[in-house]
C-alpha cells in the first residue's frame, strides 16, 4: 500500500474507511448471563459456519504467519540514498536468511511478503508487469527461487484499478488474468490484492474474478483481499459470507501505524463490531486487522505484548512488519511465544470476542480452542498504575462445576485445581495484558502441544505444567 498517495487519495475519493472511529459501545457485557451466552453461540458458530465454507484452495487453514514489509519499509525505493531499508530484492533476500536462520520458520513464519512498489512504471511490451530492474535485477522468479530453497514462501502485491496507492501499474480487469498467470509462473504463493483507484462496480467484479484467474492458474496462492476496506468493513456493503467464498484473507478496515493510537483504533473497532466479524472468520478465511508492528518504534513493551495477545485472541494473520535483521530480543520474544502461536493457530480456528468491558477499565477477552481449551486476555485500558483485577471464571461464564488448569501464557507461571467459583487476582499493567492459557483438569493431559507438522525442523518442544 501507498502511503501518502492513498491518504490523498482515501481524503479526495472517500474510497477508504477512516481509521479511528470512537467505540461504539458494544461488546460489553457485565459479569453474568452474556458471557455463558457468548460460549453457548461461539459453539454453534462452530457447528453451523465451518464445514464446506470458505474459499476451496485448501489454503490458509490457519491464519497465515509471516512477514510483510509495508508498515516498516512503505515506498521506499530511494536505494541510493537507503540501500538498506530500500524496496528492493536486497531486502527480500535478507528478510528470507533471517526468518530461515533465526529460529522465525520453525515457528510458523513461512511468507516473505512483498508490498507496493515493487514494479516498474511501465508495462513490457507484451503488458506483464515486472520488477523495477533496478531495484529487483534478478527478477521475481529468482526471489522466490531462494525464498523456496530456504524452506518459505513469496508473497506478491497487487491492485484492482488503474494505479497502486503508491502510483504503479494496477491491474484493471481486462488485466486480470495475465497477472495472476504471471504471479504464478514466478512462483508466487500469496497475492495482495489492494483496491485502490476502483469503483465499487470494479471491486464487485474483480476481487471475484481473481479468485478464479488464481485458480486457473493450477497454482496454490493464498489471496488476500482489501475489498472490505474500501466498501467500509460492515454489511451491507460488504458480505462477509460470500467474501469467505472468494479470499482467504481480508482487509477490513484501514491501515496500521507505527504508533498505540493506531493499535487501539483498530482494536475498538474490530471488538466494537465482533457481531459482524467473529462469525465470518474460520479455516480458509480470516478478519485481518493489519500488520503486527511489535518491534518497531510506536509501542512500549506493554503495548507490543497487547497487540499480540489481542491479534491472537482476533484468530488473526500474523504478519510481521519490522527490520528482523536488528529486532530487539525482548521484541523477539513476544513474536516468537510458542504457546501464543500455538494458540494463535488454533485449528478450530474460531477467532474470538470481548466478553466483558469493566467500568475499571479492564476488558476481558475469551477464545475458545480447540480440545476444550480457551484462551483469556486480561486488557488494561489504564494509565496509573498496575490494576489488580479480582474475578472468577464462572462470572466470565465458565461452566461452574469445572476445574481447569491454568498457564499464564507470558510469564509461563502455572495454576492447578482453579475450581470456576474460586476468586483470583490477575495484576495487569496500564496498557498491557495478562494472558492466560485454560483446559479442565478433568483431561489430566494437557491439550497443548507444539504441532510438529507446523514445525518441521524440530524446534518443538511441549510445555509441561
Ligand atoms: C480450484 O478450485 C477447485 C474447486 O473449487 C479446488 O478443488 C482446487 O483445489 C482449486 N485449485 C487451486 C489451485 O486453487
Ligand atoms: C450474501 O452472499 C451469500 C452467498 O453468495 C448469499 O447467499 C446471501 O444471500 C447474501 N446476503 C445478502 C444479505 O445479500
Amino acid at each position: 500500500m501507498g502511503a501518502a498517495p492513498r491518504e490523498r487519495r482515501r481524503a479526495a475519493g472517500g474510497l477508504c474507511p477512516a481509521p479511528g472511529g470512537p467505540e461504539a459501545g458494544m461488546g460489553a457485557a457485565g459479569p453474568g448471563g452474556r458471557p455463558r451466552a457468548v460460549l453457548l453461540g461461539l459453539l454453534l458458530v462452530v457447528l453451523v459456519v465451518v464445514p464446506g465454507r470458505g474459499l476451496d484452495n485448501g489454503l490458509a487453514r490457519t491464519p497465515p504467519m509471516g512477514w510483510l514489509a509495508w508498515e516498516r519499509f512503505r515506498c521506499n525505493v530511494d536505494c541510493r540514498a537507503d540501500p538498506r531499508h530500500c524496496i528492493s530484492e536486497v531486502l527480500f533476500f535478507e528478510m528470507a536468511d533471517r526468518l530461515a536462520e533465526d529460529g522465525w520458520r520453525e515457528l510458523g513464519y513461512e511468507y516473505v511478503n512483498i508490498d507496493d512498489c515493487w514494479s516498474a512504471k511501465q508495462r513490457d511490451a507484451e503488458g506483464r508487469l515486472v520488477p523495477d530492474p533496478e531495484r529487483f535485477p534478478r527478477g521475481i522468479k529468482a526471489l522466490a527461487d531462494y525464498v523456496h530453497a530456504r524452506g518459505l514462501k513469496l508473497g506478491i502485491y497487487g491492485d484492482l484499478g488503474t494505479l497502486t496507492c503508491g502510483g504503479y501499474p494496477g491491474t484493471t480487469l481486462d488485466r486480470v488474468e495475465q497477472d495472476a498467470q504471471t504471479f504464478a509462473e514466478w512462483g508466487v504463493d500469496m497475492l495482495k490484492l489492494d483496491g485502490c483507484y476502483s469503483s465499487g462496480e470494479e471491486q464487485a467484479k474483480g476481487y471475484p474474478e481473481m479468485t478464479r484467474a488464481l485458480n486457473a492458474t493450477g497454482r496454490p496462492i493464498v489471496y488476500s483481499c482489501s475489498w472490505p476496506a474500501y466498501q467500509g468493513g460492515l454489511p451491507p456493503k460488504v458480505n462477509y459470507t460470500l467474501l469467505a467464498t472468494i479470499c482467504n484473507l481480508w482487509r477490513n478496515y484501514g491501515d496500521i501505524q507505527d504508533s498505540w493510537d493506531s493499535v487501539l483504533s483498530i482494536v475498538d473497532w474490530f471488538f466494537a463490531n465482533q457481531d459482524v466479524l467473529q462469525p465470518a472468520a474460520g479455516p480458509g478465511h480470516w478478519n485481518d486487522p493489519d500488520m503486527l508492528i511489535i518491534g518497531n518504534f510506536g509501542l512500549s513493551y506493554e503495548q507490543s505484548r497487547s497487540q499480540m495477545a489481542l491479534w491472537t485472541i482476533m484468530a488473526a494473520p500474523l504478519l510481521m512488519s519490522t527490520d528482523l535483521r536488528t529486532i530487539a530480543p525482548s521484541a523477539k520474544e513476544i513474536l516468537q511465544n510458542r504457546l501464543m502461536i500455538q494458540i494463535n493457530q488454533d485449528p478450530l480456528g474460531i477467532q474470538g470476542r470481548r466478553i466483558i468491558k469493566e467500568k475499571s477499565r479492564i476488558e476481558v477477552f475469551l477464545r475458545p480452542l480447540s480440545r476444550a481449551a480457551s484462551a483469556l486476555v486480561f486488557f488494561s485500558r489504564r494509565t496509573d498504575m498496575p490494576y489488580r483485577y479480582t474475578t472468577s471464571l464462572a462470572k466470565l461464564g465458565f461452566p461452574e462445576k469445572a476445574v481447569y488448569e491454568v498457564q499464564d501464557v507470558y510469564s509461563g507461571k502455572t495454576i492447578s485445581g482453579l475450581k470456576a467459583g474460586d476468586n483470583f487476582t490477575v495484576v495487569v499493567n496500564p496498557s498491557g495484558v495478562v494472558m492466560w492459557y485454560l483446559y479442565p483438569t478433568a483431561l489430566r493431559e494437557q491439550p497443548w502441544r507444539f504441532d510438529q507438522q507446523q514445525a518441521p525442523h524440530g524446534g518443538a518442544r511441549p510445555l509441561l505444567l
